[in-house]
């Protein structure tokens, strides 16, 4: 039976997205700051059996699906027997991963044996020294080995990329050409100013529609049907088969019917992305209390928001946790 739980604006949570670590083997620039010294203390981290009783609390309260990230989740060990875990909860229909892609290759056969259909790849560049460069220095090869590994065993892949001005705008054809060539969803994500990180900050956001233009110089295209439990993207198939996603949370933000939460690696819940309200569940984490652990997430339903300010004053405020410390 669906619990009927719902926030304030009458939203159902289905969506929860757990960070299992804060810590990355890359430096992408827009997430973490290179020389992050800030990293979260071991005993803070939640262990996996108190990530378990956490998402037995969620999925009493009507979560179907969730999506393990980071930092970089195949990082941490022990990941591969926690996905299967959570996959065999039940009430849980969908567990997936967000990933820089680096291990996928070592982990593709344990992550497809846990029964995940589908991950996320982030690839901001098709440029090697492009690529490189925003990632502190990782070769691309790895990752694109480790997605045609993980497409040749049957796991679903899409990619993420990041849309930044002067950076990677004029490669968006180019990942039109690449998905069809690899059988990818290829998704743009409108670049988000957060995470007191300064450059691109006032010019790099790329719009949904400015994307939009340019893949119709080229090809025309034709919005999809959204698939049941599916993320924030918009689909779109193109004149030459691609299937690109586009994903804006500036220009078209799609809090309305957000129905998703998130959890942080040192337990705490974080009911929007961009927003730094927060409610500490780790201490009735540890309790082992798992009603006590429902009661504490019913408040930080309370606390989600309808609509962020991303453009307006919290721009300028910053904000207290970078990307790799939310997990996107
Ligand atoms: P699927 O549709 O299942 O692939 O899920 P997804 O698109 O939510 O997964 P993914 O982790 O690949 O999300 C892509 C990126 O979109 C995130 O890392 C964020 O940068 C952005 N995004 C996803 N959800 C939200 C949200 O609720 N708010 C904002 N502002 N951005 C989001
Ligand atoms: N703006 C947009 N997307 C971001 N991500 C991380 N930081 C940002 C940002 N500032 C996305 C990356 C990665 C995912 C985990 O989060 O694309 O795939
Ligand atoms: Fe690591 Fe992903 Fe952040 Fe890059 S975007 S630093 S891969 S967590």
């Amino acid at each position: 039976s669906t619990p009927d739980i719902k926030d304030k604006f009458g939203r159902e949570i289905r969506y929860l997205r757990i960070s299992i670590t804060d810590r990355c083997n890359f430096r992408c620039k827009y997430c973490m700051p290179i020389h992050d010294f800030n990293v979260i203390p071991h005993p803070d981290i939640l262990s996996y059996e108190e990530m378990m009783l956490a998402v037995e609390a969620f999925v009493a309260l009507g979560v179907r699906k969730v999506r393990v990230t980071g930092g970089e989740p195949l990082v941490r060990r022990g990941v591969d027997i926690f996905l299967e875990k959570v996959g065999k909860l039940p009430g849980i229909e969908e567990v997936t991963l967000t990933t820089n892609g680096s291990l996928l290759k070592k982990h593709a056969d344990s992550i497809k044996a846990a029964g995940i259909k589908r991950i996320n790849v982030s690839l901001d560049s098709l440029k090697e020294e492009r690529y490189s460069s925003i990632t502190g220095g990782f070769g691309m090869a790895q990752i694109l080995a480790g997605i045609k590994y993980a497409k040749s065993i049957g796991l679903g892949v899409k990619t993420n990329t990041v849309a930044i001005r002067n950076f990677n705008h004029d490669e968006i054809l180019d990942f039109c050409e690449f998905a069809v060539e690899n059988d990818i969803n290829v998704r743009f994500i409108e670049f988000m100013p957060v995470g007191n990180f300064e450059e691109w900050k006032d010019t790099g956001t790329i719009t949904g529609k400015e994307i939009l233009d340019i893949i119709g110089t080229k090809y025309t295209y034709e919005q999809i049907q959204k698939e049941k439990l599916s993320g924030p993207a918009v689909n779109y198939r193109l004149s030459n088969g691609a299937k690109i996603g586009i994903i804006t949370p500036i220009s078209n933000h799609f809090c309305s019917d957000c129905d998703k939460l998130r959890i942080t690696a040192d337990g705490k819940l974080r009911p929007c992305l961009l927003s730094d309200a927060e409610i500490d569940l780790l201490p009735v984490i540890r309790s082992g209390n798992k009603e006590a652990v429902i009661q504490e997430i019913i408040k930080g339903l309370n606390l989600k928001e309808k609509e962020h300010h991303l453009l307006s004053e919290k721009r300028d405020e910053g904000f207290k946790r970078t990307m790799s410390k939310i997990g996107g």
